[in-house]
C-alpha cells in the first residue's frame, strides 16, 4: 500500500485505521533491494497479535511494503489464511479485497500444472498466477514487470476484486488493480500511497486520486501511473482533497469509537446543513449536477440501502411522500435488482450509504442507471464507489465514522434526505417557500436538541442498561416515524450487544408479535407527541398498555412532559419537544446510548462486533 522511506510504518498505521473493516487476521509484506524473497508476517486475531509478532522478530527494513485486515470471505481467519499470500517461488506478494468468482477453475488448471496450495483462499489462487504471469513475461522480456502482470492477471478473474502486490525484484513500485472493489492513491511529496479508504495514509497526505473501475495503478516514491487493464494510459484521474483531519479518525480520549461517534451526533446534523442554502435562505445542493427540468419531472422515489442506512430511507419516505407528493418506495439494495423494479428516466434513485462501497447498493445502482433511471448518493465517504457512479451525490458531513455501528451517520443521512425532499418541493412548488423556510430553520434547531438528550438523558439511559442487562431478547415497536426508528435501535441492540431484538409497526402487536410478551419481557416503544393531532399518541399509549397487562417491563421514548406515558412506562427516555417528521432524529439517540451501555457492560468491543465489519465490498 505504499512506497515510501518507512514502508512497515506507513502500513501499520494505515492497518490501525482500517481496522474497521476487517480484523479477524492482518498481515504486510515489504520488499527491499537485495532481498531474494518478499518479506511476509501474518497473525490470526486483531492487529495487536501481529504487532506483538513484530515486536518479538522485526522485519528487515525496506522500500515498499502492502499490509491487510481482513474479514473472511473465503477460508476460515487463520495464520495461514490470512493476507498477504505470496507466489510460488516466494518473490512476489499480494493482498486482495473482494471475492474472485472463478477461483476454483484457476485453481485447478494451476494444480494440474502441479502448483501446490497452503490456504483455502480466493487470494492464494491470484498470487500463484501472479506470479507465473510475472515469470512468463520475464522469458518473453527478460526483465520484471509486475505493473503489466497485474493487469493480465486483472484480464482473467472474475468477481470483484482489488488487488496490490509487490515484487522483490522491483523493490521501489507498489502496483494495484481494482474492480468492484474500492481503491484511492494518497499523492505524498517524495512518497505515494494506496488504500481502501482515504483514512488508510490520511495522516502522511490530504492530497488524494480516485482510481476508476477496471483501472490499473503503479506507484513509486515520484510517480503515480494509472492504465487501464490492457495498458492503455488514463489521464483524467480525479484529485481531491481529504475534508478531515487525521485526528477526526482517532478516539480523542473518548472510551470508544461508538461513544465518540454518538456524542458528534449534533455536529453531523449542523455539519450536513451547513452550506446548503443562498442569501434568500433557498435550498442549493451545489454537488447535484441533476438539472432543475430532471427534478421537475421526478414522479416517482425509489430509496436502495442496507442496514441502518435503508432506515434513514424509511424515515425520509415518511417526509418526502407528505411534502412533494410523490410516491417513495424504500427497498433493500440487495432485493431490488432481484424482483425487476418498475424504473423509469422519472424515477429518482436514491442509495443512501455512508461508507460509499456497500456491494449490494453498488449493484442496486448500477441496475437502476442501466434501466435509464438517474441515481442521486447520501454519502459518508469522498471519492467512494457509490457517490463515483451516480449522477449525483449529496456528501453527509458526519466526518470519518469509524465504530462498526453506524450513529452519527444515519442522522446526517436523514438530514441529506430532507434536505433532498425540501429541495424538491422546492423545484417542483409543491409547498410555500416559507413552509420550506420553516422546516429548514426546525432543522437547524435539531442540533441543540439531541445535544440536551445526550447532556441530560445519558444517566437515565445508563441505568436502564443496568437494570436490563441480563435480559435475554427486547421487543421495540414505533408508529409513523418512530417505527424506523424502532427497527434501528433494535438492529444497534442485536449487533453490539448480541442480544436477540425484534422491532416492528406497534400497530402489528396484535397481529402475532404479542404472544412473545411474557412476564419480564423488555419492550421499548417510541410514543409520538400528544400534541397536534394525538390519535397516534393515543394508539401508541393502548400498545404500552397492552403489552403491560401481559407483564413486559416497559421503556418509553417521548416528548418531555407527556402524562400519559409516565403513568404506564416503567422507565421513559424523554426528547425536548420538536416536529415530529424530525423527532427521528432525537429518538435515536437514547437507542444508540442503550445499546453501547449494553455491550459495554457485557464486556464486548462495541467497535468491533464479532463477525461484522465496517464495510461489506462483497454481495
Ligand atoms: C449498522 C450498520 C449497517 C450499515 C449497512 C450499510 O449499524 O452499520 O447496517 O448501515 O451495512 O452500510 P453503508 O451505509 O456503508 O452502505
Amino acid at each position: 500500500m505504499t512506497a515510501c522511506g518507512k514502508p512497515l510504518e506507513v502500513c501499520m498505521q494505515g492497518l490501525g485505521r482500517l481496522e474497521y473493516r476487517g480484523y479477524d487476521s492482518a498481515g504486510v509484506a515489504l520488499a527491499a533491494p537485495g532481498m531474494d524473497l518478499v518479506a511476509v508476517r501474518k497473525k490470526a486475531g486483531r492487529l495487536d497479535n501481529l504487532k506483538a509478532d513484530l515486536a518479538r522478530s522485526p522485519l528487515p527494513d525496506a522500500t515498499v511494503g502492502i499490509g491487510h485486515t481482513r474479514w473472511a470471505t473465503n477460508g476460515e481467519p487463520s495464520d495461514t489464511n490470512a493476507h498477504p499470500h505470496v507466489s510460488a517461488d516466494g518473490k512476489i506478494a499480494i493482498i486482495h479485497n473482494g471475492i474472485i468468482e472463478n477461483a476454483s477453475k484457476l485453481k485447478m488448471d494451476l494444480q494440474s500444472e502441479g502448483y501446490v496450495f497452503s490456504s483455502g483462499t480466493d487470494t492464494e489462487v491470484a498470487a500463484k498466477l501472479l506470479g507465473k504471469v510475472a515469470n512468463t513475461i520475464i522469458e518473453e522480456t527478460g526483465k520484471p514487470d509486475l505493473f503489466e502482470a497485474l493487469r493480465r492477471v486483472a484480464r482473467m478473474l472474475t468477481g470483484a476484486f482489488t488487488i496490490l502486490a509487490v515484487d522483490c525484484r522491483q523493490p521501489d513500485i507498489v502496483v494495484g488493480a481494482r474492480h468492484d472493489s474500492p481503491l484511492v492513491v494518497g499523492l505524498g511529496e517524495g512518497e505515494n500511497f494506496l488504500g481502501s479508504d482515504v483514512a488508510a495514509f490520511v495522516a502522511y497526505t490530504k492530497h488524494a486520486m480516485e482510481i476508476g473501475q477496471d483501472q490499473a495503478v503503479c506507484i513509486s516514491g515520484d510517480q503515480v501511473i494509472v492504465t487501464d487493464f490492457n495498458g492503455n494510459p488514463v489521464k483524467d484521474s480525479k484529485r481531491f482533497t481529504v475534508d478531515w483531519d487525521a485526528s477526526a479518525a482517532e478516539k480523542g480520549g473518548w472510551p470508544s469509537f461508538m461513544d465518540k461517534e454518538i456524542h458528534e451526533d449534533p455536529e453531523a446534523v449542523a455539519n450536513t446543513l451547513l452550506g446548503r442554502f443562498d442569501d434568500q435562505g433557498d435550498i442549493v445542493l451545489d454537488e447535484v449536477h441533476i438539472g432543475l427540468d430532471v427534478f421537475r419531472q421526478v414522479d416517482k422515489i425509489i430509496v436502495v440501502a442496507c442496514g441502518t442506512a435503508s432506515y434513514a430511507g424509511m424515515v425520509a419516505k415518511y417526509a418526502i411522500e407528505h411534502w412533494v407528493r410523490i410516491p417513495v418506495e424504500v427497498e433493500l439494495a440487495h432485493e431490488f435488482r432481484y424482483r425487476d423494479p418498475i424504473l423509469t428516466p422519472r424515477t429518482l434513485v436514491v442509495a443512501i450509504s455512508q461508507s460509499g462501497e456497500t456491494m449490494d447498493t453498488l449493484m442496486a445502482l448500477r441496475h437502476a442507471r442501466e434501466q435509464g433511471s438517474r441515481v442521486l448518493a447520501i454519502c459518508n465517504t469522498q471519492g467512494a464507489s457509490i457517490p463515483r457512479e451516480s449522477d449525483a451525490v449529496l456528501y453527509t458531513h458526519a466526518g470519518p465514522e469509524i465504530a462498526v455501528a453506524s450513529t452519527k451517520a444515519f442522522v446526517a443521512q436523514i438530514v441529506a434526505a430532507y434536505l433532498l425532499g425540501l429541495y424538491l418541493a422546492q423545484v417542483k412548488g409543491t409547498m410555500y417557500r416559507d413552509e420550506i423556510r420553516h422546516i429548514l430553520e426546525q432543522l437547524k434547531d435539531m442540533p441543540q436538541k439531541i445535544q440536551w438528550v445526550l447532556d441530560n438523558q445519558a444517566g437515565n439511559v445508563e441505568q436502564a442498561a443496568k437494570q436490563m442487562v441480563s435480559a435475554h431478547s427486547f421487543l421495540f415497536l414505533g408508529r409513523h416515524v418512530g417505527y424506523p426508528v424502532a427497527l434501528e435501535g433494535a438492529l444497534k441492540l442485536k449487533e453490539i450487544a448480541y442480544t436477540f431484538t425484534e422491532g416492528f409497526a406497534a400497530g402489528e402487536l396484535k397481529h402475532g408479535p404479542i404472544a412473545l410478551v411474557d412476564a419480564g419481557e423488555p419492550v421499548v416503544v417510541i410514543v409520538p407527541s400528544a400534541r397536534g393531532r394525538n390519535i397516534l399518541h393515543n394508539k401508541v399509549i393502548s400498545g404500552i398498555e397492552e403489552v403491560k397487562a401481559r407483564g413486559a417491563f416497559t421503556i418509553a421514548v417521548a416528548e418531555l412532559g407527556d402524562p400519559d406515558v409516565e403513568q404506564y412506562a416503567d422507565v421513559v427516555f424523554w426528547r425536548p419537544v420538536c416536529p415530529t417528521l424530525l423527532s427521528p432524529l432525537v429518538d435515536v439517540v437514547p437507542l444508540q446510548l442503550f445499546a453501547m451501555d449494553m455491550a459495554m457492560l457485557k464486556g464486548y468491543d462495541v467497535d468491533k462486533p464479532r463477525n461484522l465489519a465496517k464495510s461489506v465490498t462483497v454481495e
